[in-house]
């Protein structure tokens, strides 16, 4: 069956010495955790000290970026290999801030995703509609658009290889978090998809996360729902005791 798995998106925040203050401090608190694949994705600065601090951890590393080409004149950009080759299994692609800020469309986020894959790491694409689209009554539809062209010419042999986050634009960082029942909707119409693409064996393998303000206090409804695999989760990560609470399904 799914393993559960928690990621940790730190977004644009802590120097190198809080990213290994924060990794510490977490390593303690969920050395004992099994079964549950853990996951942080600080900035691409503290990647490299981060894949020490957890190193023979039961906690494993993630970027938040990365552009499709493996090398050459992208001035600024960092690739999937690059990613790899400092300690990377993960890597998150088309965050919503990354569609809202840098205009990432869903053909960039494939492109991402197809060069992730590539290159041997785990992609986490992240899909999931705004305020505006769920008031009129589009999030399903959204997010089948963008899951389809998020992982086209993926094969099936590749397709147990991805994980997706659906993340409510609304519920990021926003402390109004999608009710169990809403997000589980959104995860069996997302698992629908991926059966008519990929046949149920193999979607039953992929994993779904929810993200959008992810707390102790809302973790284990979320994962008691069949759909919901895991969670994305961004300013929670940023405390130690908080997002061992949510590795733990705990309060
Ligand atoms: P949040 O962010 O937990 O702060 O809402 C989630 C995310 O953006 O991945």
């Amino acid at each position: 069956m799914r393993k559960p798995m928690i990621v940790g998106n730190w977004k644009m925040n802590n120097t190198i010495a809080e990213s290994i203050r924060l990794v510490t401090e977490l390593k303690e608190l969920v050395s004992e955790v099994e079964d549950i694949d853990i996951v942080v994705a600080p900035s691409f600065v503290a990647l490299t000290s981060v894949a020490i601090a957890i190193q023979d951890t039961n906690i494993q590393l993630g970027a938040q970026n990365a552009f499709w080409e493996e090398s050459g004149p992208y001035t600024g950009e960092v690739s999937a290999v690059m990613l790899k080759d400092v300690g990377c299994q993960y890597v998150i692609l088309g965050h919503s801030e990354r569609r809202q800020y840098f205009k990432e469309t869903d053909e960039i986020v494939n492109k991402k995703v197809l060069s992730a894959i590539d290159a041997g790491l785990i992609p986490i694409m992240c899909i999931g509609e705004t305020l505006e689209e769920r008031e009129k009554n589009r999030a399903f539809s959204v997010v089948e658009t963008q899951l389809k062209r998020g992982i086209q010419d993926i094969h099936s042999d590749q397709a147990e290889n991805i994980v997706i986050a659906y993340e409510p634009v609304w519920a990021i960082g926003t402390g109004r978090t999608a009710t169990p029942e809403q997000a589980e909707e959104i995860h069996f119409h997302i698992r629908k998809i991926l059966s008519k693409l990929y046949g149920n064996s193999i979607a039953n393998n992929i994993r779904i996360l929810y993200g959008g303000s992810v707390k102790p206090e809302n973790i284990s409804e979320l994962m008691a729902k069949p759909n919901i695999d895991g969670a994305l989760v961004g300013g929670a990560s940023l405390d130690s005791q908080s997002f061992a609470h949510i590795v733990k399904f705990e309060q």
